[in-house]
């Protein structure tokens, strides 16, 4: 039976749901046209701030047994490095779907400010609004504050009426799901992208008796296979709570189709991949949509629509 991963989203069709997770394969233009040129169904860019970052000192991200551990800081080339990479693309492209663009100020105004550029330019696509970046010394994760994300949100949308996301952190508690889905629910937001790293985990080197990583003592995002359960616990929490209008894009521990067949399960449309595809390079898109294919073929469904969110409860 064919296998079909057509994915429409914000009004697109993608030939496939899965793209890179911002701040793997992205930093750069070569990074961002190897993706445009795999088997990914989209991309998008590092969160971009109003000025080229160097990010934090170095080794600031290490693959471990499970997954991976890292404390970037926010390293980019800036929102107009990006902003021409889209509108090149735009020009050049024409004919393609457009990519998601990814922001991350580091005060309210910042990031008010970088929307109003991308709200001021000829961009067609889809802005991520980062609020959940664990790694900038002083800087708690933005959606942990939820009076500020709701500020945030409340500013954004007086002026902002392109497609717009959110990435969020994640949440542990039913009590957080609900108080941040109230606040999602009041916004004509397009998605939320659940989840950004497990802020703060700490990997130990017995043998050196250390930390891994230089920033923050060793403190740092947590991704890969430690992180899939809660990635997935937070796209079902969402997909149940929010408005059908606001997607759901899934990331967090897709390693094989059958992860990616799981945040499906849960509800997700889009699904992001960051510390496998940090280990594969952008190979790894052909092996995905094969593997999903394989998983749907012997379940007897052709299209993603057939279980999208239908997980069922015991
Ligand atoms: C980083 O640059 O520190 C990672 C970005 C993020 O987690 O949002």
């Amino acid at each position: 039976m064919p296998v079909d991963l057509t994915t429409t989203f914000s009004g697109h069709t993608f030939r496939n749901p899965f793209m890179n997770a911002s701040g793997v394969h992205c930093m750069t233009i070569q990074e961002l046209e190897e993706l445009d040129n795999s088997s990914a169904g989209c991309l998008i860019t590092k969160s971009a701030t109003s000025s080229e970052r160097a990010g934090n000192p170095e080794p600031r991200y290490v693959a471990v047994p499970l997954g991976s551990i890292n404390s970037m800081g926010l390293p980019n080339a800036g929102i107009d490095y990006y902003m021409k990479y889209a509108l090149d693309r735009q020009a050049n492209k024409a004919d393609s779907e457009p990519i998601f663009l990814s922001v991350a100020g580091m005060s309210v105004e910042e990031n008010l400010k970088l929307l109003r550029k991308v709200q001021d330019s000829a961009f067609n696509g889809i802005t991520e609004l980062n609020l959940s970046c664990p790694n900038v010394p002083g800087k708690p994760q933005v959606a942990y504050d939820f009076e500020t994300t709701k500020i945030i949100l409340t500013k954004a949308f007086e002026f902002f009426d392109k497609p717009l996301g959110v990435k969020l952190p994640p949440f542990f508690d039913f009590a957080h799901f609900d108080a941040m889905a109230e606040i999602l629910n009041q916004f004509p937001l397009t998605y939320v992208n659940c989840i950004n790293s497990v802020g703060n985990g700490l990997y130990i080197d017995v043998e050196k008796e250390s930390v891994v990583i230089k920033p923050k003592n060793g403190f740092g995002g947590l991704g890969g296979e430690y992180v899939k359960p809660t990635a997935l616990a937070n796209v079902r929490a969402f997909y149940t709570r929010l408005n059908p209008s606001i997607k759901v894009i899934g990331t967090g521990g897709i390693k094989t189709g059958r992860d990616a067949f799981e945040h499906l399960l849960c509800g997700a449309t889009m699904l992001q991949v960051g510390t496998q595809l940090h280990e594969e390079g952008v190979s790894i898109f052909e092996r995905l949509t094969k593997e999903l294919q394989e998983v749907m073929a012997e379940k007897g469904y052709s299209t993603i629509d057939d279980f999208r969110g239908k997980l069922n409860s015991l």
